[in-house]
């Protein structure tokens, strides 16, 4: 990818996806197969979570990523690796926001992905040591928002997409943000193969980002039953509801029945009952209740994370090629 108006730490990826955070799930040997496969790999630093009175758990992860990364690049400078994402939750309810800031801007984190929330202060320890900020965002109005707060570029987040999700076509909501916008743009939802990559940029984005087929990997922290309901499961699996964190978002049905729950008709949550502090019983929904996008149909086995990104690749470049003849001539 030779895209010189984006931001450097965006340029050179081996082909334009960045891995989406996946709570509890995206772990540093998940981030770091990622970044190695030549994609941005990315997690939450909500996950990095210590026992109470124990140094924090993010310092560490961070140090580790670094040190590997940096160690695979001297050892293969022909193929250095992408550099990493942490997303941070800029939500109230995020008491250790102000820490994970700091350890964030003393570690020199790359790419931040900010969600729940835009924050001049955010994108300003951002810039403090010179990260790049992409804020998740659903529909234009958000996006115009978040811009407007300082951040870099937008994560569109449209239908179909894994945990939080949006409701609006893909097509629809990357057409109304670069009548405007023409700064980095990923778009997220039910993008599991190379082809749909592909109409990502086709469509004006920059980068396809990519959730849920990392969940059917060896890297990811989820049990097993999770990575093969992945793999067993298509679109028609999926649910949409707000009940389990207040927020919009899809579902596995499989998890949402086995609880007792009819996946057809689950209550409306509150938006006020979201909440993302340490002794929270929310992000314990996540364990039982299984998050997931409408591609996991593209995910035919659990393997390695370097073989999605393999896959999606060759799926690519052959995509690429059959469509490049429609303008030959
Ligand atoms: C299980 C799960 C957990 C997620 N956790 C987060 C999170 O902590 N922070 C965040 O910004 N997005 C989170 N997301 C949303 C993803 O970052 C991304 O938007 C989504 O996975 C993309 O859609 P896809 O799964 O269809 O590829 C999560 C998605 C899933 C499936």
């Amino acid at each position: 990818m030779a895209e010189t108006r984006l931001p450097a730490a965006l340029q050179g990826l081996r082909i334009p996806m960045i891995a989406a955070p996946l709570f509890i799930i995206s772990v540093p040997d998940l981030v770091i197969a990622q970044c190695k496969a030549g994609i941005v790999g990315s997690f939450p630093a909500l996950n990095a979570r210590e026992a109470e009175g124990e140094p924090p758990l993010l310092d560490a992860w961070l140090t580790q990523i670094s040190e590997e990364l940096d160690r695979h690049n001297q050892a293969h400078p022909d193929r250095p690796a992408a550099p990493f994402a942490v997303n941070q939750i800029v939500h109230r309810s995020n008491a250790r926001l102000d820490r994970d800031l700091e350890i964030c801007v003393r570690h020199k984190v790359p790419i931040w992905i900010t969600s729940l929330g835009a924050r001049v202060e955010v994108n300003e320890a951002a810039h403090s040591c010179g990260g790049v900020v992409l804020h998740d965002i659903i529909n234009n109005t958000f996006a115009r928002k978040a811009m407007s707060k300082g951040a870099d570029g937008l994560v569109a987040v449209a239908a179909g997409a894994g945990g939080h999700a949006g409701q609006q076509s893909p097509f629809a909501l990357i057409r109304e943000i670069r009548e405007w916008f023409d700064g980095p743009l990923a778009l997220s939802g039910a993008i599991a193969t190379g082809e749909a990559l592909l109409a990502a940029r086709a469509m004006g984005a920059d980068f396809g980002y990519v959730g849920s087929p990392f969940i059917a990997t060896d890297e990811a922290n989820a049990v097993q039953g999770y990575k093969e309901m992945i793999v067993d499961s298509g679109a028609e699996d999926i649910v949409y509801s707000s009940l389990f964190t207040g927020v919009w978002g899809n579902y596995l049905r499989g998890p949402v029945e086995a609880a007792g729950m009819d996946p057809d008709n689950l209550p409306v949550a509150d938006a006020s009952s979201m909440n993302f502090s340490s002794g929270s019983s929310k992000p314990k929904a996540w364990k039982s209740i299984w998050g997931a996008g409408q591609g996991i149909g593209a995910v035919k086995s659990v393997g390695s994370a370097g073989a999605i990104v393999d896959r999606m690749a060759e799926e690519y470049a052959a995509a690429g090629a059959r469509l490049a003849q429609d303008f030959q001539g």
